[in-house]
């Protein structure tokens, strides 16, 4: 058969062709991983060939050991071009699927939305996004995994070791379909540079959150995620966004999201971004209203957006520090300051030092990285100096998950409280998303209409937002301005135009309202109204992730430094339903630096999933709150005690306090 004759459905069925498919020229109009830094000396080479090597049959391995050692030593990895697939990769309906089980076709869907060109942020390396972020680390593993997919029933598992599916085995129609882990390693072999040598080698990979576990649904989930940070920061402060200044930088992958979400909260938002392709994408997509490449007509401009109480997002084209300086030399008060740069990654382009323009700072991390470590070490005590300075005046400033502030103590910047452990601000997560929304249950909880159908996804819109209106009306204080911030966003969700790829939706709701939503959509599906339905979350959520410095940062037991939530979190889900589980190491912040976790879940209309419904998200939610209320989180404790009300077969241990007196008197 002439190779690109070859139907979507019969290139899926085939797998690894037995054939060599023709060569694929690394094509420059699209957005491509960058080069890897050379990690594995003479000996490991040669092992990352052999392992690469062993997907496909010895007589192509002449041919093909010299192109994936020329992609090792051009890339620093081996993404096997040459198999990319001839079929476009996008969301198709479910339906479109070769497959024998409904559960693996939705499961399809999602890789193929993780992977498609307009969501992915390197498709050819089969990146999603965060940089390193991956779904597989080559194309013989998609081609694999879509195969072994195809094939299943609903009494086998897929097993999938950091992109590499390791087989089909036989289980039983309540087990997950899929289970993923991703970079999990032994703890001692962790450090970012075991990620660079053990990622070369074809061994593991960074999933990120929802990139490894199929769950991304494009920019919808992080301007969400984004505007409810910021409305919440604007309370916490107790100001109103209208007129007010929030300062930040980034303008990347999940970054871009802080001026859209901005003007959806209503404030003035001003963004630095040192990469002009980057600042120019988020531009052209409306995202970021003005752009201002001279410091002072940013300073003017904001001083008139101040005066005249504007909603307006600006970007700034240069270092954020720059911008730190110049509003504090004009005076300009800003009220809420915070960093989205890729500090997860700082020593290759995730964080640009204030005095080297980015070409500057490009060729420097290449020719001379020990300097240009120093350079951002430098940066970021600079950096820090100048938030304090601003803080001093009554600034409040958050670390926004992005190590910020681990890097900037490891650089040696003033950022350390006095008792020389906790850190002098507060993350997004101690002061905001952790006691508002985490310890009451409230987190991200998405849905895919599995049909493709922008109908069906209005119908669910209508559906989850009744099911909201009904819960507010008996839901206690504590919550109501949750319920609202999000009844108000499923009102607006369909005008923010923030579907890309699969026809997806997500709101932040708490136990009560994921499993009432599900239900009242299961039951739409069951009288025909909608189709299928995939349900999922994003890991940075109540039970999912464990994280010191993010997720679990307003953890105050020492248990933030512990990841049995994780862990028995995706243990749970697994035999509660889920159609598949997921547990990374690593995700935002780091390799090493977190462990976390999701699932998806397939709703069919059938009594099945019902049950499913009841007994996975009840889990999945009340977990991480009983682990929240055991840290002594007193919002935590409220929700537990209201779960257990309305589940009598739940049974939480409550934490007891310790009089002050009896410690002051050791
Ligand atoms: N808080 C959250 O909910 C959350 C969610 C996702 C990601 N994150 C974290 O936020 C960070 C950013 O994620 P991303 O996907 O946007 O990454 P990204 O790398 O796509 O974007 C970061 C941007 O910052 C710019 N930048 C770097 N240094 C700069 C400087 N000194 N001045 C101005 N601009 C500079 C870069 O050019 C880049 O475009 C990551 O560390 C990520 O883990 C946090």
């Amino acid at each position: 058969m002439n190779i690109t004759d070859i139907t979507f459905e019969e290139e899926i069925l085939e797998g690894i062709p037995n054939t060599l498919p023709p060569n694929q020229p690394y094509d420059g109009n699209y957005n491509h991983a960058p080069k890897r830094k050379s990690i594995l000396n003479k000996e490991e080479t040669k092992l990352a060939l052999i392992n690469a090597l062993r997907y496909f049959d010895k007589k192509h391995h002449p041919v093909l050991i010299k192109e994936f050692k020329h992609e090792l030593d051009t890339y620093g990895r081996i993404y096997m071009y040459r198999y990319r697939p001839t079929h476009k990769i996008i969301a198709r309906s479910i339906d479109a699927y070769p497959a024998k089980s409904k559960q693996a076709a939705a499961v399809m869907l999602m890789i193929q939305n993780n992977l498609d060109d307009a969501i992915a942020q390197h498709p050819h390396e089969l990146i999603t996004y965060g940089g390193n972020g991956s779904v597989f680390s080559n194309w013989a593993q998609y081609r694999l995994t879509m195969q072994y997919l195809a094939q299943m029933t609903d009494t086998q598992t897929l097993v999938m070791y950091s992109g590499h599916p390791m087989g089909l085995f036989p289980s039983h129609k309540e087990a997950p379909r899929v289970v993923v882990t991703n970079g999990m390693m032994i703890p001692n072999y962790s450090k970012p540079d075991d990620w660079e040598r053990f990622n070369a080698l074809g061994v593991t990979q960074y999933g990120q959150m929802t990139a490894g576990s199929y769950m991304y649904i494009g920019p919808q989930g992080i301007v969400h995620g984004t505007t409810i940070t910021v409305l919440n920061a604007f309370r916490k402060i107790k100001k109103a966004p209208l007129g007010n200044i929030f300062l930040t930088a980034g303008l990347g992958g999940m970054s871009g999201a802080q001026p859209k979400a901005g003007n959806i909260a209503g404030c003035i938002t001003v963004c630095a971004e040192i990469n002009e392709k980057a600042l120019y994408t988020r531009h052209s997509q409306g995202w970021v209203d003005e752009v201002f490449r001279d410091i002072n007509s940013l300073v003017e401009r904001v001083q008139k957006a101040q005066k005249n109480k504007e909603i307006k997002s600006l970007a700034y084209l240069g270092n954020v520090i720059d911008v730190w300086e110049a509003f504090y030399t004009s005076n300009i008060h800003v009220d809420l300051g915070s960093d989205q740069t890729s500090l997860h990654n700082p020593w290759a382009g995730g964080y640009y030092p204030v005095g080297l323009d980015y070409q500057e700072a490009n060729e420097l991390m290449v020719s001379n990285p020990e300097l240009f470590k120093e350079k951002v070490k430098e940066s970021l005590r600079k950096h820090a100096e100048i938030v304090q300075k601003h803080t001093d005046k009554g600034t409040y400033f958050f670390d926004y998950g992005n190590a910020f502030l681990l890097e900037a103590s490891r650089a040696g910047a003033d950022v350390m409280a006095e008792n020389g452990v906790d850190f002098k601000y507060p993350s997004y997560v101690q002061d905001i998303m952790g006691p508002m929304c985490f310890d009451y249950g409230f987190g991200p909880f998405r849905w895919v209409c599995a049909s493709g159908s922008s109908e069906d996804l209005a119908k669910t819109d209508a559906i989850a937002c009744e099911v909201l209106e009904d819960l507010k009306k008996e839901a206690p204080e504590e919550i109501q301005q949750q319920m609202i911030d999000n009844i108000k966003w499923i009102k607006g969700a369909q005008e923010h135009k923030l579907v890309v790829g699969s026809q997806a939706r997500i709101l932040y709701a708490d136990a009560e309202g994921r499993m009432k939503i599900a239900e009242a959509f299961n039951t739409a599906i069951a009288n025909n109204d909608i189709g299928t339905v995939i349900l999922g979350r994003d890991h940075h959520d109540v039970s999912g992730t464990d994280s010191p410095y993010r997720e679990t940062s307003n953890i105050y037991d020492g248990s933030q430094f512990t990841a049995d939530m994780a862990i028995q979190n995706v243990i749970g889900d697994s035999f509660r339903g889920a159609t598949w589980v997921s547990i990374h190491n690593g995700g935002g912040v780091g390799w090493g630096e977190v462990i976390n976790g999701g699932f998806g879940m397939v709703l069919d209309g059938s009594e099945d999933s019902e049950r499913r419904i009841k007994s996975m998200l009840f889990w999945d939610v009340n977990n991480g709150i009983a682990r929240r209320n055991w840290a002594r989180n007193k919002e935590a404790t409220f929700a537990i005690k209201r779960a257990m009300e309305s589940e009598p077969m739940l049974r939480v241990t409550i934490p007891n306090s310790v009089d002050d007196t009896l410690l002051n008197n050791l």
